[in-house]
């Protein structure tokens, strides 16, 4: 936010945010493909804090929304990005869409994609075996919970699910069980799910922390998807023994030498990386797919996954290093916690 926001006490902007029209915050670009394709585009602020999702009537806020995505296509756009909880309060879209003459996308399906590969890259880093360990997906039934769990159970040992809904994880159990030989079980309670899990993946929609550090494993792999963060970044002031990186987001090189002066990088966690829902909708737009890509909460599919997976890849987007908030781990980071992992893994045998 602008300097003149960012003075505003925190309680006053609160009370003040709902009643301003959705903002032109910055443009963004031109990013240029690997392939030459040229995109540009612009942030748009819908005047919502994460707690306004949960305390003002729906109605209200998808209206917010609705306003913010038509703002967009009066300012020429040809596809639009749902940004954190924008896309959370409406059915990832599908709510919206018939009333917006514009396409939406929730750039979950290029997030859940990401996630993937990073939880598989991070395995490989702390030369954890995925088919002998134990993961556990928080707020499995969402959008993108359910994508990432859907393709990695099957290539784990043990799945744990956690949600608070357990009629839809009951449902969602049920349908894992069907297709993995992973043996799946079901946890309510979040301090359950993670304390033996080799692998976390977390991805709700709450607007606190929900994962205590204390309650991990040491040598835990733990990828945190949700804005605002499911466990605190404080986190590696506590516990060096654990690698708790932001999960999808993808890394796009050129940036650090296009972004560097512009004030469109301030959208991004450091330089050169994106979070995967802005990505997805910056690698339609390179693509020229003008479409709904991503809507409708539980659609994503594997097949979507591998295409937009390929686009983002044609397009020069890609996983890069692991963060925790403006934090990089170093290789000695890495090999710390490797070797925490391994003496975990030595005094069960
Ligand atoms: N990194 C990125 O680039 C990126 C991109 C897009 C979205 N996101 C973020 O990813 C997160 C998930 O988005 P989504 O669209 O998948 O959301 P979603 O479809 O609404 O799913 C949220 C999930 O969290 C569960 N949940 C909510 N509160 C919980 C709690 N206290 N404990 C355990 N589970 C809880 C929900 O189930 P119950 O209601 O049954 O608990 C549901 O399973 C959001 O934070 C969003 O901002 C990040």
């Amino acid at each position: 936010m602008g300097p003149g926001i960012s003075n505003i006490p925190p309680r006053v902007l609160e009370h003040l945010l709902p009643s301003l029209p959705p903002i032109r915050y910055v443009d963004i670009g031109p990013v240029v493909s690997l392939g030459g394709s040229e995109a540009r585009g612009f942030a748009l602020l819908c005047p919502l804090m994460p707690q306004h999702f949960v305390t003002l009537p729906s109605s209200r806020v998808k209206q917010k929304v609705k306003a913010t995505v038509n703002l967009a296509s009066r300012l020429g756009a040809k596809i639009v990005g749902l940004g954190g909880f924008t896309s959370v309060c409406c059915d990832e879209g599908r709510e919206i869409v018939e009333d917006c003459d514009v396409a939406i996308t929730s750039g979950n399906t290029l997030t859940a994609a990401l996630a993937i590969q990073e939880v598989i890259r991070a395995s490989k880093l702390l030369d954890l075996e995925l088919e002998n360990a134990k993961m556990a997906v928080i707020g499995a039934t969402g959008d993108i919970g359910s994508a990432v769990t859907r393709v990695l159970a099957p290539r784990v040992a043990e799945t744990v699910i956690a949600a608070r809904n357990y009629d839809r994880l009951n449902e969602f159990a049920h349908e894992l069980s069907v297709n993995s030989n992973s043996k799946i079980s079901i946890v309510k309670y979040v301090h359950e799910a993670v304390r033996e899990a080799d692998i976390i993946l977390t991805a709700t929609n709450a607007v606190t922390t929900v994962i205590d550090p204390a309650d991990l494993l040491p040598g835990a792999i733990v990828c945190d998807i949700a804005i605002p963060h499911n466990i605190s970044r404080e986190v590696r002031n506590v516990r060096n023994d654990i690698l708790v990186f932001d999960g999808g987001i993808a890394s796009y090189p050129p940036l650090e030498s296009m972004g560097k002066k512009r004030r469109w990088t301030s959208l991004f966690p450091v330089p050169t990386q994106i979070y995967g829902c802005l990505a997805e909708t910056i690698v339609l737009a390179l693509d020229g797919r003008y479409e709904n890509f991503s809507i409708g909460r539980g659609r994503i599919t594997e097949d979507r996954i591998s295409l937009i997976w390929e686009m983002s890849g044609r397009h020069g987007f890609s996983i890069g290093a692991f963060y925790c908030g403006e934090s990089e781990y170093t290789p000695t980071d890495i090999a710390r916690i490797k070797d925490k992992l391994r003496t975990r893994k030595r005094s069960l045998c």
